[in-house]
């Protein structure tokens, strides 16, 4: 436990699920009650004052995107929750659905009264089968006290809510690509425009917010907008925010925090500083497809707008830390395997351009490198940013591209060397 204000995390007991006694002690489903009194679109703008952000790594502001919904659009329409949480570094969803289900339940009924949307999914990869348990467990017990189905709490709108187990891919979390998933095609991302709003499962309008997302949302309809800004450190960020530490710290764990605090309080105080006495190199501040930050960068508050100042971005908020130790080179071709093998093939500068990353980075850092290599490989992160059919290739040019940027010396120096300074 820590001393930070609770609220994603008030319910959460070593070992254990709050399931709908617990949850409703605690306040659960007033934020619905609450929501159910006002029209949608009043929820719609309290989601917006509330400046609730994406958690699912863009950061899109959530009541705008609810408020490009077609919601009068009659007929079938979606509202899926996405937790395929497959960023190394992240697993803050997983905490979340092992902690407290009821929130992502009472979130999605609201967002879907907010949307006028009738069925909704909640996707999750196989790997989380504790996690699917619970949701549906929560989703049993909502609708058997009327939070769910048909007229809920006499309101006259219904919303039902089932549980999709995906074969699991990092591709699979693209809201696009997910959308083919669940409808059982091959996963590739969808060309946008059109956007799931308009064009989303089965053609039907869709609204994908990430799991933390909408476990916010009953939180802002029992405190109100304010408060819920006011729980920030930073006036650029609201609310609190789910930080999973990975990495070479004394503390390895997922914290609430409250949205804005300096990246230095969450190494020192949460994570117990880097393991050993040894000192900060680097850390990706919000998974492995965010550029690093260095040690000078420390004092940076934890919330999207400080955050891409710094040259980053907030990501996941999944943080992985790196002492003097490491070596950027390998740890970065860690990372670029992981985004080449995860590649769905679909367009060329991901497909063939990430494996020639991965074999650029292998020679240099095996002692083979040359003038010729480093200049092919600052060509190649050339090539690929900006140029990929979907995000993912670009997010493998996070920490590759801020490889060069912050850590040029390191490359040149395996080049000089013939070998790794380091290891
Ligand atoms: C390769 C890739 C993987 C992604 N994985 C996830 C994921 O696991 N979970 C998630 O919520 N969003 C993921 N996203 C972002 C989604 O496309 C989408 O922006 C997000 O689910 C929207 O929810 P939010 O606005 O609540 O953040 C991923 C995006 C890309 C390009
Ligand atoms: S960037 Fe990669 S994952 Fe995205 S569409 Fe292209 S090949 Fe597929």
């Amino acid at each position: 436990m820590n001393n930070y204000p609770q609220i994603l995390f008030k319910n959460r007991r070593p070992g254990a699920t709050a399931f709908l006694a617990e949850y409703e002690a605690g306040g659960g489903y007033q934020g619905l009650r609450a929501a159910l009194k006002m029209a949608p679109q009043e929820v719609r703008e309290q989601v917006k004052a509330a400046n609730l952000r994406g958690r699912g790594g863009a950061g899109f502001p959530t009541g705008l995107k609810w408020s490009f919904f077609p919601t009068d659009q009659p007929g079938e329409k979606y509202l899926l929750a996405n937790g395929d949480e497959m960023e190394p570094g992240t697993y803050k969803d997983h905490q979340l659905l092992l902690a407290d289900p009821h929130q992502l339940v009472e979130g999605m009924a609201i967002a879907a009264y907010a949307m006028q949307i009738p069925v909704g999914y909640v996707f999750l990869r196989y790997a989380y089968e504790t996690c699917a348990q619970n949701v549906e467990r929560a989703i049993a017990e909502a609708t058997g006290k009327g939070y769910l189905g048909r007229d809920i709490l006499g309101s006259r709108f219904g919303f039902e809510l089932h549980v999709h187990r995906s074969a699991g891919r990092y591709i699979l979390g693209e809201e696009t690509a997910l959308i083919n998933g669940l409808e059982g095609r091959r996963p590739n991302p969808r060309s946008k425009p059109p956007f799931p709003a308009q064009f989303g499962l089965f053609g039907k309008p869709t609204n994908v917010n990430n799991v933390e997302t909408f476990a916010n949302v009953p939180h802002i309809f029992t405190g109100g907008a304010e408060w819920y800004r006011s729980l920030a450190r930073t006036p650029e960020g609201a609310g609190t925010l789910l930080v999973g530490l990975s990495g070479h710290l004394e503390r390895t764990e997922c914290f609430e925090l409250p949205m804005g605090i300096p990246l230095r309080e969450v190494v020192e105080q949460c994570g117990g500083g880097v393991r050993g006495r040894r000192t900060f190199k680097a850390c990706l501040p919000g998974g492995a497809s965010t550029p690093f930050l260095t040690a000078a960068q420390l004092d940076t508050p934890l919330d999207h707008v400080h955050m891409e100042q710094a040259g980053s971005r907030l990501g996941t908020a999944g943080i992985t830390v790196f002492d003097e130790t490491t070596c950027m080179v390998a740890a970065t071709l860690n990372l670029a395997r992981f985004f080449a093998r995860e590649s769905c093939g679909w367009c060329t500068p991901c497909r063939d351009g990430l494996p020639m990353v991965v074999w650029l980075l292998e020679e240099i850092e095996a002692g083979r490198g040359s003038q010729e290599l480093l200049d092919m490989f600052r060509d190649q992160v050339k090539n690929i940013s900006g140029r990929s059919f979907c995000a993912l290739a670009e997010g493998a040019m996070g920490p590759v591209g801020s490889l060069l940027t912050k850590f040029g010396d390191e490359l040149e120096d395996h080049v000089k060397r013939g070998r790794c300074p380091i290891s």
